[in-house]
Order: C-alpha cells, then sequence, then structure tokens
C-alpha cells in the first residue's frame, strides 16, 4: 500500500512517500532532472539510471568534500542545468548531505529530492534539511538548511546494504528513540531490528516524526535541535579516528555520552545498562578505546564556543539535557571513565 506523510517546515513542505520506485525521472514529470548519486549505488542499481542525466560521485563520506561540489557543478553545467532544473540525490546520507549543499548553492538554489538508500539515511539523514561537507577533517564543517520537496523511501535498497551499514541506520535510529519516548524505544528493543522484515513502515513512521517534531522547533539548530547531537560530539571523533561508519560512531559517541551523565549524577546506572543492551546487539566494534585521548579531540568540534561546549546528557530515556560543559571538565571525567564491550 502507498503511504504518504507531509511535514511542514517553515521553509518548505517536505512530502515522504513509502513506495517501491523504479522511475527516478517521475518525481518531477516535464522537468530537466539531474540525478546524483555514489559508485558504489550506481554499480548495484546501474539499469535505475539510464533514463536520466546521472552524476557519480566517490562513495559515502567521500562524497562530501569542496573537490567534489566542484566537480558536481562542472557536471551540472555541462547538462545544462539552470533555475528549473531539479537534482534527486539517490544514496545514503553522505549522498543526501551532498545533494542538499549542491543545491542550495547553485544558482542560489534548485529544487531537490531524496531516494535514500540506506537505512540511516531513511530513518534519519533524509529529512530536516541540514545538508553538509567535510572540511580539514572537521566534520559537517560548511553546510546550509535546506528542507527536500519529496523523500520516496523504497526499502527494498536495503537488500543489498552491508551488515556494517546497516546497522549504523541502527545507531542513530535507537538514538531518535533514546532523546524523544520510552515508548518507541520499548518497541526497538523488544524487536530484532536485525531482521530487516522487521524494520516496518510504524517504526520508519516514528523515527522521523519523532525527529521532526524536534526539527519544527528550532529549524536552525540554535537551541533545542541540539538535542539530535546526542553521542555525536564524541561519535565525530571516533567516526575520524577509528574509521567507523557514522551511526556505529555514534553508537559508542551514545555510551560515552551516558557514561558521563552517570559521573554527572543526572543518569542512573540501570537506564546505562538497559540501553547498552540494546545498542551492544548492533555494534559492530569491540576494540579498546582510548576515551582521553577522544576527549582531546572533541576541541575540534563544529559547536565549540571558545573552551566550551553544547553537550548533550541523559536523565532518563526520552529526557535529554542540553548542558554548556567546559572542554577540560569533560576531559576530567574522561579520565575516569571506561566502557565495558563484550
Ligand atoms: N543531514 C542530516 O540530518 C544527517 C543525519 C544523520 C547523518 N547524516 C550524515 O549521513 C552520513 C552517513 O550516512 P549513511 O550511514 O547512509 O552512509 P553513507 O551515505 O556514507 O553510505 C555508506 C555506504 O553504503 C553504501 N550504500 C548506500 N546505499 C546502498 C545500498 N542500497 N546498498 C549497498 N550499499 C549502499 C554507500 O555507497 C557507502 O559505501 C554521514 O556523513 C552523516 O554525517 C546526516
Amino acid at each position: 500500500m502507498k503511504r504518504l506523510i507531509e511535514i511542514y517546515f517553515k521553509s518548505q513542505k517536505s512530502t515522504i512517500f513509502f513506495e517501491p520506485f523504479d522511475n527516478f525521472a517521475q518525481i518531477y514529470p516535464n522537468t530537466n532532472v539531474v540525478l546524483l548519486t555514489d559508485e558504489k549505488v550506481h554499480s548495484l542499481y546501474r539499469h535505475k539510471f539510464e533514463e536520466c542525466n546521472t552524476i557519480v560521485v566517490p562513495e559515502g563520506e567521500k562524497c562530501k568534500n569542496l573537490e567534489t561540489v566542484v566537480s558536481v557543478i562542472n557536471e551540472l553545467l555541462k547538462y545544462k542545468a539552470d533555475r528549473d532544473t531539479a537534482i534527486i540525490g539517490i544514496g545514503g546520507g553522505s549522498v543526501c548531505d551532498l545533494t542538499g549543499f549542491v543545491a542550495s548553492v547553485y544558482m542560489r538554489g534548485l529544487r531537490h529530492s531524496f531516494v535514500p538508500t540506506t537505512l540511516l539515511s531513511m530513518v534519519d539523514a533524509s529529512i530536516g534539511g541540514k545538508t553538509a561537507i567535510n572540511f580539514d577533517e572537521i566534520k559537517n564543517l560548511v553546510g546550509t538548511f535546506k528542507h527536500p520537496e519529496f523523500v520516496v523511501i523504497d526499502t527494498s535498497f536495503l537488500d543489498t546494504l552491508s551488515d556494517k551499514d546497516y546497522s549504523s541506520g541502527i545507531g542513530e535510529l535507537i538514538k531518535i528513540a533514546v532523546i524523544s519516548d520510552e515508548k518507541f524505544f520499548e518497541v526497538l528493543e523488544e524487536t530484532d531490528l536485525k531482521d530487516r522484515k522487521n524494520i516496518n513502515y510504524n517504526i520508519m513512521f516514528e523515527s522521523l516524526r519523532k525527529k521532526s517534531e524536534i526539527v519544527i522547533r528550532d529549524e536552525e539548530d540554535r537551541g533545542i535541535r541540539h538535542l539530535l547531537n546526542f553521542g555525536h560530539t564524541f561519535g565525530h571523533v571516533i567516526e575520524r579516528d577509528y574509521n567507523l561508519p557514522h551511526g556505529q560512531s555514534v553508537i559508542l559517541g551514545m555510551l560515552i555520552a551516558m557514561k558521563i551523565s552517570i559521573e554527572m549524577n543526572e543518569l542512573s546506572e540501570e537506564v546505562y545498562h538497559r540501553i547498552h543492551r540494546t545498542l551492544e546487539k548492533y555494534l559492530h566494534f569491540k576494540e579498546e578505546i582510548d576515551i582521553c585521548k577522544l576527549a582531546c579531540g572533541i576541541s575540534l568540534d563544529k559547536k565549540r564556543r571558545k573552551n566550551t561546549i553544547d553537550f548533550i546528557l541523559l536523565k532518563e530515556i526520552g529526557f535529554p539535557k542540553i548542558v554548556n560543559m567546559k572542554l577540560e571538565d569533560i576531559q576530567q571525567i574522561c579520565n575516569k571513565i571506561t566502557l565495558e564491550l563484550t
């Protein structure tokens, strides 16, 4: 059955369709459409790209940089893209972030939409309007806000996703539940999310709804939207230093943020262990982590202001808290904590 959600953001309505989808050009009938995808998605689904002008960028996170933006702009010029052209990003969160960025700067803005092909981009990155590229090893340093017009979720793309990239999406999914709603967390806790059939419409809908509720209250990310960064302060350093997928790094980042919450008498050990049990099922990383070294790395975070950072602690499931913390205080606490990964 076809299903549709409409989310009314200030500057743009985003319409999300849940349906099997073959012809990308149908998203914008009678329009000059350019598709943007990465090498892996293109090689796996080559037949779906035959009808349209297509730009292929390096795979995954490797596409989120200025060099790729320049090459995409050159290709758009080659395809004679003008202000009536629409761009459709077909790929994971990296392709969505890049597509949104190019669509917001090329000729001061083109219409754009997404066909997310990873779990993470289906339940999180495709909605909310954040676009970004990395710069000088700093994650998401350069970016804009621009909502996609349409998001078409076709879960059959998940069939070809690696276990590691799939579990990465589960990390962000659990994050949204942990910061927003115990009932939703309970559903995820009780579901075997490794079985891809179990990530159904209701779970995806709930994730997108919870994220949108937060985004709508703070579209420009100046306050309450920081809550979505739960696990990301350490997550971004882990992603860079350990070369792990984004959502996997966020799982580790959430565990560290919860340990810090315990040290600050905000979170009970009991709730920590409950969330830990669920997160650990989806973690593909069991090595020892040097938390103190990571704590030094957070000084590069783009949310840092002078020597402080808005850090997201957890009090209870559904009750996160933004606390402006001195970097040196975080570093001090990190001397006292360890992670148990079995
Ligand atoms: N804008 C936002 O709100 C937001 C939110 C969360 C994450 N992000 C960003 O999303 C990125 C992570 O996204 P991701 O986890 O989707 O990873 P990704 O886009 O980097 O893709 C991971 C890998 O999966 C491959 N892939 C994509 N679809 C596939 C498919 N159907 N079958 C097989 N392989 C496939 C890619 O080629 C790549 O190798 C990060 O850069 C993160 O910063 C953005």
